[in-house]
């Protein structure tokens, strides 16, 4: 491995999982990273482990830098299985290494893995001296784990915050200034929608609480992707945006299609749209997937989704995407419905309720057409676009 270091004796020790499509139903398109730190001095300390499949690369990494059983300490930022899931046999080799974690974080390891390890919980201000360097570290309930837990380096001004700030991304590339801008800020707005969108009040906060911690920040290591080094305010920013739910003209049409029906609906109501002079984004599930479609509606002022009906109700990838999308509590969007149907109908009542026990703003009535749609029915499609855009509008 070539050694890439965030400063003298900060060494990025993680792995790159080039072939990884699905993460827990995340569509993972670029692969990612996991991405664990040593910190070599009088003591030593490993930040974060890898997935399990990974662990005998971490340990030749580490090997590279040092002998492993001189590590003096292992923080464990998060205990979710992608980073935790190596300590069970970086901890064999690490034979003297205490553990560092949060009490929650602490909980879990001995709910995952048992009790035969040492373990040291900490709390939010309290520090680790390693020597001339000093961790400290900054408890993250819920971001996104009730464990997570950020790591911070005093002397370096360097971040460790685990799953904030990360994002899916399989690259040779380390740092933010090696990698092309607009492939990195899609794929972390992707992460932050795909993962961290239900967190939006608590990221809020703790984006305030460190800023009012008057810690300063030069680089940003996350547990994924690339580290921000080069100007780190630039994703604090977009997390500010993000969770404050700003958002512009611009609508959302997510659909699927048995015959065709509401295919061609979804095409005039995306017509209705743009009389207004509103963006639009046509999703067809089955074409592009939920996971494109969360990333897209995070900015968006209006969701309108569209089904056929199929055994009384919704179709298969439109439940899915609204089980994903209800669960991920997008905020401040106006959601219309539409579909087609050949005798009883479903869809569009089955949607409608999903979206109104979620909170949702739901735009009414939605429309349903019998078959196959004239053109009184393709102009009823393009004026739900129209009222839909005007309504974002004002
Ligand atoms: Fe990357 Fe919550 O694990």
């Amino acid at each position: 491995m070539n050694k890439v270091s965030l400063a003298e004796g900060i060494n990025w020790v993680g792995v790159v999982d080039w072939n990884i499509r699905d993460f827990h139903g995340y569509v993972t398109r670029r692969g990612t990273t996991y991405n664990a730190y040593l910190i070599s001095e009088e003591k030593t300390a490993l930040v974060d482990t890898v997935k399990h499949m990974f662990s005998s690369e971490l340990l030749r990494n580490i090997c590279e830098i040092m002998d492993p059983e001189r590590i003096d300490y292992i923080i464990v930022n998060h205990v979710e299985r992608d980073h935790s899931s190596s300590l069970p046999v970086i901890a064999k080799y690490a034979k003297n290494a205490t553990i560092i974690t949060s009490q929650r974080g602490k909980d879990a390891i001995i709910e995952h893995y048992g009790s035969d390890f040492k373990i040291q919980p900490v709390k939010t201000g309290e520090e680790l001296k390693l020597g001339k360097r000093t961790l400290r570290f900054v408890e993250a309930p819920m971001l996104h784990w009730p464990d997570s837990m950020f790591t911070y380096v005093v002397e370096d001004k360097i971040l460790m915050p685990n799953d904030a700030f990360g994002q899916h991304l399989a690259s040779v590339q380390r740092f933010d200034d090696e990698i092309d801008e607009h492939v990195l800020m899609e794929e972390a707005k992707t992460y932050y929608a795909n993962i961290l969108m239900p967190l939006a009040p608590l990221i809020t906060r703790k984006i305030q609480e460190v800023v009012q911690m008057g810690i300063p920040i030069a680089m940003i290591a996350p547990s994924h992707g690339i580290i921000w080094r080069s100007d780190p305010s630039k994703i604090i920013k977009a997390y500010s945006d993000w969770s404050a739910g700003v958002s512009k003209n611009k609508v959302v049409i997510v659909y699927d299609t048995m015959w065709g029906s509401t295919d061609k609906m979804a095409r005039a109501i995306a017509k209705g749209v743009a009389s207004q002079g509103v963006d639009i984004k046509l999703l067809k599930l089955r074409a592009a997937n939920r996971t494109e479609a969360m990333t897209e509606i995070l900015d968006a002022k209006a969701v309108i989704v569209g089904s056929p009906t199929l055994n009384n109700g919704m179709f298969p990838t439109l439940g899915s995407f609204l089980t994903y999308a209800t669960g991920l509590k997008p905020k401040d969007k106006v959601w219309g419905f539409f579909g087609s149907y050949g005798w009883g109908g479903g869809a569009v009542r089955g949607m409608t309720e999903m979206a109104r026990k979620a909170g949702f703003e739901v735009h009414e009535p939605g429309v349903e057409v019998k078959y196959i749609p004239d053109q009184e029915d393709l102009k009823k499609c393009f004026e739900l676009g129209q009222q839909i855009a005007a309504r974002i509008k004002a």
